[in-house]
């Protein structure tokens, strides 16, 4: 799929992965939507990218992502990019009950399942139809290398990336034949803020890639068609008996 001459929503695409794969799709000459939930990511991204259309959306609230849908589809005619790359990441200890659980939801009103799966799911149906009256067309889903070696800290978030692996295969298969071609992007670990500092926290002294060591291989291989794409961290790799990070 060419990353040029596209119009491409990225959701959560303000920070991290996300903003640097709207860096790489505007420099090839793409128009790049990006939402998030806080305004000042927002304002930062458009700082940063000033073509970059923005929108304030929670798309775990139902309401919020048929709005975007609505406004994206009426003020972008020619989208033909969705890239499904909002996530949390939460330390959840099932040792606890349910406190660790209702912590997060409590302290932040988060859910891994609703964020990370659900969302995905529902903006993927609500878009499918449109992608499908573009002459090329792509979805792009992001999941993580922890969808394959799920790691005990993170129990909720390694199960709902294993099903964006597992619904980005059937995807792919039940578009087949369509204009809409079904992407996988599998991160090893990325330093970004996505574990709001849980990392340091467990004394990990290692944080992975960059985000340019990252999206940058990984938009050749979009470019090139393959469709799950992985990045390898030699660095990962070493540090962890090649379990996390390898090819
Ligand atoms: N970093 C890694 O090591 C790694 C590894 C494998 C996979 N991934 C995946 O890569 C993707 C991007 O993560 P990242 O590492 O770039 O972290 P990040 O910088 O925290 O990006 C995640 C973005 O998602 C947005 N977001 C979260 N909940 C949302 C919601 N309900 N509605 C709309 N936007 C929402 C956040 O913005 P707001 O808070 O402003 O809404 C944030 O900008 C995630 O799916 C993550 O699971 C990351």
């Amino acid at each position: 799929m060419k990353i040029g001459g596209n119009t491409v929503l990225i959701t959560g695409g303000a920070t991290g992965i996300g903003l640097a794969m709207a860096g790489e799709f505007v420099k090839a000459g793409s128009e790049v939507i990006v939402c998030a939930r806080t305004e000042e990511h927002l304002q930062e991204a458009r700082a940063r990218l000033p073509s970059l259309h923005t929108r304030r959306c929670d798309i775990a609230k139902e309401a919020e992502r048929e709005a975007l849908f609505a406004w994206a589809v009426t003020n972008f005619k020619d989208l033909n990019v969705l890239v499904n790359n909002a996530g949390i990441q939460r330390m959840i200890d099932f040792r606890k009950g349910t406190a660790d659980l209702l912590r997060h939801r409590g302290e932040d009103g988060e859910d891994e399942i609703e964020v990370n799966l659900k969302a995905l799911v529902y903006m993927t149906a609500l878009f499918t139809p449109h992608l499908m009256t573009r002459k090329e067309a792509a979805i792009a889903n992001i999941s993580s290398g922890l969808a394959f070696h799920p790691m005990a800290p993170l129990p909720v978030y390694c199960a709902t990336k294993a099903a964006v692996h597992t619904f980005s295969l059937a995807l792919r298969q039940q578009l087949e034949g369509t204009p809409v071609k079904v992407f996988e992007l599998i991160p090893p670990m990325v330093d970004t803020n996505l574990d709001k500092g849980a990392r340091k926290a467990r004394g990990q002294t290692y944080f992975g890639l960059t985000t340019a060591e990252f999206v940058i291989p990984a938009m050749k291989s979009f470019a090139n068609d393959e469709y799950e794409i992985r990045v390898p961290d030699p660095k990962l790799a070493a540090m962890t008996g090649n379990r996390l990070g390898g090819p």
